[in-house]
Formats: C-alpha cells, sequence, structure tokens
C-alpha cells in the first residue's frame, strides 16, 4: 500500500504529518511512501531531506492518489474530493465537534482515523497526539511570556543591585500546564499552581512548584478529567484566582474540561488590578479562552499595559519538534495497524485504540465510538463498556506469611541457643535491621528511589570497610561472610555507579 504524506492547506501551518525520519519509519513497515514536494519546508525537513531517508517525494495528485493519506488538519472540502473511495485518511479531524464532516468523510466512501481522538490509556500513550502537542505548547507558552516580559525570570544579586525573581501563575495541572510548570521553574520563576483535581497537588510539587489550595470540598477525579465546578466551588476559586493573578508577574491558564467550552477564570477586573509589564497566556483560547481580556490568535495589551496572549497555534511555533512528535505518533499507529509490517492496513474493530479513533469505515459512519473507562481511581461501579484488559491483582496467601515468619522464628531461636552468648546481641540487631530495613525500603515512594539508593550506597561503603577489618580473623566462617559481604555490597556501590551513568548519558548532546 502506498502512504501519502500531503502539504497541509491551513493558511499558516508549519506543521508536516511525516519527518523525514518518521517517513523512513513508515517505509521499513512495508508501505511505499510519497511526500509532496515542500510539505516540510516551514518544519525544517526540505525533499533532499525525504530523498536522503529513500522516501519519494512527489506531487499532490501523486499523494492524494494513495491508499492511506496522513495529514495534520482535518481535509478540507476540496481534500475530501481527491480522495479515492477505499481509502483511508489520518488526520485531526475533531469529529465530536465537527459532525458535518463526519457526514462528509462517510459519503466519501473513505475510512476516517482521527488521531486527536486516541484514548488515554496506558497502551495508547505512544499515539497521544493531543498529550505530545499540548506538552510542547506548555514549553512554548512559558517561551513566549519570557519573549514578552520586561524582566529576568531568575533571580540575581548583582553588582548593580537584587533582582527578584519573577512569580509565575499556572491554572490547570494537566498536560501543558505541568510543561508550563516545568519550563517556567527552569528558567528560575517562583511557580504556583491550582488545579480542581487535587489529586495532582503530588505532580505540581514533584515539579518544584507550589500547589494553590482552596478552602472548599474537591473531588478526587474518577476518569482524570475534571468535572465543571459547582456554584460554591465557583465562589470559593474565584477571589483566589484574582489574589493570584494580581500577585503574579506571568499567568498561564490552561483549565478546560473534554467537550466543553473552556471556564472563564480571570475576569476583567482581576487582569485590570495586574501590574504592569504583566503577562497573560491563555492556552484555551481555542476553546474560548478562561482569560477575559483574550482574543483567539491574537496579542492584546490592556490600558494598563498588561500583555495577552491568545495564540493557537504554541505547539505549531515549535514546527520541527511538534512534527516530529507527531510523526512518531504516527508511526506508533502505524505499527498497530500492520502488525505483520508487510505494508497492508489491518483496521481490528475489536481494538479499543483502533474503535476509538475510527470515524467511518469504508463510508459507514462509526462516530462515536462506545465509551472507553480512563480511570485515575476506582469508582467502584462497572462502567467499562469495551473490554480493557488487566492484568489479575496478585493473591498472596495469608498462610504463607504465617509460615515465612514462623520459619524465621524458629531459625532465630535455633542460632540464637546454638550460638555463643555474646553473638546473641550481634544476631538481635541483624535480625531487627533486616525486619525494619524490608518495611521501610519496601514503602519509599517510587519518586525517592535515587535519594534512597545514595543512602545504601554509603551503608554499602560502610559494610565493605566492616567487611576488610572482618577479613584477618583466622575463622573460616568468618571470613566467608567477609568476602559474600564485599561482594554483594560492591555490587550495590558499583551498579550504583554504572545506573548513575546510564542516566548520565541520557543528558549527552548526540
Ligand atoms: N494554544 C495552543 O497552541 C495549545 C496547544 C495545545 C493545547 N492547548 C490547550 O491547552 C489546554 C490544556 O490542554 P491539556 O492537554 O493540558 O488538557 P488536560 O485535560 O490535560 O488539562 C486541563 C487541566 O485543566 C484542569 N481544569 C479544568 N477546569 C479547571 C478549573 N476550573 N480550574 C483549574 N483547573 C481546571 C483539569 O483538571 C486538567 O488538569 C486545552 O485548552 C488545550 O486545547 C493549546
Amino acid at each position: 500500500m502506498r502512504i501519502g504524506i500531503p502539504r497541509e492547506s491551513r493558511p499558516g501551518e508549519t506543521l508536516v504529518a511525516a519527518t523525514a525520519k518518521t517517513a523512513a519509519q513508515l517505509a521499513a513497515l512495508g508501505y511505499d511512501v510519497v511526500v509532496e514536494a515542500g510539505a516540510g519546508a516551514a518544519a525544517d525537513q526540505p525533499d533532499a531531506a525525504y530523498e536522503e531517508a529513500g522516501v519519494h517525494v512527489g506531487s499532490s495528485a501523486d499523494v492524494w492518489a494513495s491508499d492511506v493519506v496522513v495529514k495534520v488538519n482535518a481535509p478540507t472540502d476540496d481534500e475530501i474530493g481527491l480522495l479515492r473511495r477505499g481509502a483511508t485518511v489520518v488526520a485531526l479531524l475533531a469529529p465530536a465537534r465537527s459532525p458535518e464532516l463526519v457526514e462528509r468523510l462517510g459519503a466519501a466512501g473513505v475510512t476516517a482515523l482521527a488521531m486527536d481522538a486516541v484514548p488515554r490509556i496506558s497502551r495508547a500513550q505512544s499515539m497521544d497526539v493531543l498529550s505530545s502537542m499540548a506538552n510542547v505548547a506548555g514549553y512554548r507558552a512559558v517561551i513566549e511570556a519570557a519573549h514578552e516580559f520586561g524582566r529576568l525570570f531568575t533571580g540575581q544579586v548583582t553588582a548593580a543591585g537584587k533582582v527578584p525573581p519573577a512569580r509565575v501563575f499556572v491554572v490547570g495541572a494537566g498536560v501543558a500546564g505541568l510543561a508550563a510548570i516545568g519550563a517556567a521553574g527552569s528558567l528560575g520563576a517562583i511557580v504556583r499552581a491550582f488545579d480542581v483535581r487535587p489529586e495532582v497537588a503530588e505532580q505540581v510539587e514533584s515539579m518544584g512548584a507550589q500547589f494553590v489550595t482552596v478552602d472548599m470540598e474537591q473531588e478526587v477525579s474518577t476518569d482524570g478529567y475534571a468535572k465543571e465546578m459547582t456554584a460554591e466551588q465557583e465562589a470559593a476559586t474565584a477571589a483566589m484566582y484574582d489574589e493570584e493573578a494580581r500577585a503574579a508577574d506571568i499567568v498561564i491558564t490552561t483549565a478546560l474540561i473534554p467537550g466543553r467550552p473552556a471556564p472563564l477564570l480571570v475576569t476583567a477586573e482581576t487582569v485590570a488590578a495586574m501590574q504592569p509589564g504583566s503577562v497573560v497566556v491563555d492556552m484555551a483560547a481555542a476553546n474560548g479562552g478562561n482569560v477575559a481580556a483574550t482574543v483567539t490568535d491574537q496579542r492584546v495589551v490592556t490600558d494598563n499595559g498588561v500583555t495577552v496572549l491568545g495564540y493557537t497555534d504554541l505547539a505549531g511555533r515549535l514546527a520541527a519538534q511538534t512534527s516530529q512528535l507527531y510523526g512518531t505518533n504516527i508511526v506508533n499507529l502505524l505499527k498497530l495497524l500492520t502488525p505483520e509490517k508487510d505494508g497492508q492496513l489491518t483496521l481490528d474493530m475489536d481494538d479499543v485504540i483502533l474503535r476509538g479513533i475510527s470515524v467511518s469505515r469504508d463510508g459507514e459512519v462509526m462516530w462515536p465510538p462506545p465509551p472507553v473507562q480512563v480511570s485515575a481511581a476506582p469508582t467502584g461501579e462497572e462502567t467499562t463498556v469495551m473490554p480493557i484488559e488487566k492484568a489479575p491483582p496478585k493473591e498472596v496467601d495469608p498462610r504463607r506469611r504465617l509460615y515465612a515468619a514462623g520459619l524465621a522464628a524458629v531459625l532465630f531461636l535455633a542460632l540464637a541457643t546454638a550460638a555463643p552468648a555474646s553473638f546473641l546481641p550481634s544476631l538481635t540487631v541483624f535480625v531487627l535491621a533486616v525486619v525494619i530495613g524490608f518495611y521501610v525500603i519496601g514503602n519509599v515512594h517510587h519518586a525517592l528511589h535515587t535519594p534512597l539508593m545514595s543512602v545504601t550506597n554509603a551503608i554499602s561503603g560502610i559494610i565493605v570497610v566492616g567487611a576488610i577489618l572482618q577479613a584477618p580473623v583466622d575463622n573460616l566462617a568468618v571470613q566467608l561472610l567477609a568476602g559474600v559481604a564485599i561482594l554483594l555490597a560492591s555490587i550495590n556501590v558499583f551498579g550504583g555507579f554504572m545506573v548513575t551513568r546510564r542516566m548520565l548519558n541520557m543528558f549527552q548532546k548526540g
């Protein structure tokens, strides 16, 4: 089968659905790939790069006559007219918001797959374009704000005076919000953030920002998405938004509940009370905006000198990076669609991901798909409509634990009876250390495993020194034990070095 990558027709579009690298990966799945001349120019992907990667560069007609057409934006009416009956088109189709487009794709007799409808389940993460784009956009929102802001983000003490760090307030800690928190923090700003979902507080704090709390009832989300606020919650948060925004130099808003217009959170009065030179980036501009002063796709400067950015193309402003991520999401989808790697597309409707993104199949409208449970917390209710494979929970027989504890106690007593009296205190300390160590280390949160490793390395160092001191003792059992201790502790020390080396290599350029 042939995959065609057209040049995007939307005015000002910088993205392309495949870079030279991802186009070659598509070809490796057995497809014949053709890219329209000039398709990647705005994303630093000249035609020569595709040719070097072994991919054909062709005309618009070549591309649109393909069996599978992969795009970024939804096809226009004219473009739908160019598709062959029975062809497949993959793009960001926003089917929930575009019922007419869904009808037209059905009438054209094509199979249409919406990249923006990938369900947010772990198996689909590698295809989740909304997350990869929101991640880039969150970063870019901070860069745009830094560009507009007339001061440094980081605090400094210089010979010419003290520079205070910028204060950044992020509203909504989903994918875009967390990326903005990370970028603003790494530039040296003091970052505060709020989200209606209290469970994200830990993620916000793990990124070095402060989670703003409000005195109100907050419910842990059952599906990873926020619910619309009650009137009391709205009243409680309104005062906080006002206070935080007035105190901030930069406000970045990302609040959204899927399928609803964006909630208005920062009022015109609040913007009017912000300091001149402050910057607001309203990432929800495409969905109506979280800020009263936002004008979609515009840079607005208010009477009191606050710059409000309503750009909806933040991801496209980093075209090379976003195209690479989008292209990789496409490759991952095509891998799922091509299980035999034989260049033949297989649309398995029993697969929850493929069913979820199917808008039409050979002209038959398939939208909307049955709902998929994307549970972030156990609900106690049966809401699954399509089955998602789950590993059965491991059941540990409580009797086995009892036997193990009994055996350990018998061994301890046998050793205590047989060994000389002077050995007993050391044995007691050893057994207690094993039991306490087991429970303490077993309960350490995985985010703290790196500092834990440093501590265990330090302990291992002490063990090695102790064992070296014991080694000359004229007793074979002691020498053997010292040898085993040196070996095991050294594995921990050198293993730690190897893991650290691997981690550092990840940050090396090239
Ligand atoms: N401007 C751009 O170029 C661009 C690019 C990509 C994404 N976006 C937009 O960024 C926004 C965020 O995208 P995302 O992928 O991070 O979505 P997401 O669903 O992961 O995050 C949205 C967050 O907002 C929170 N939220 C909802 N209502 C809230 C409220 N009243 N107060 C505080 N928090 C609230 C949710 O709990 C959630 O954590 C969306 O509007 C998306 O369209 C914009």
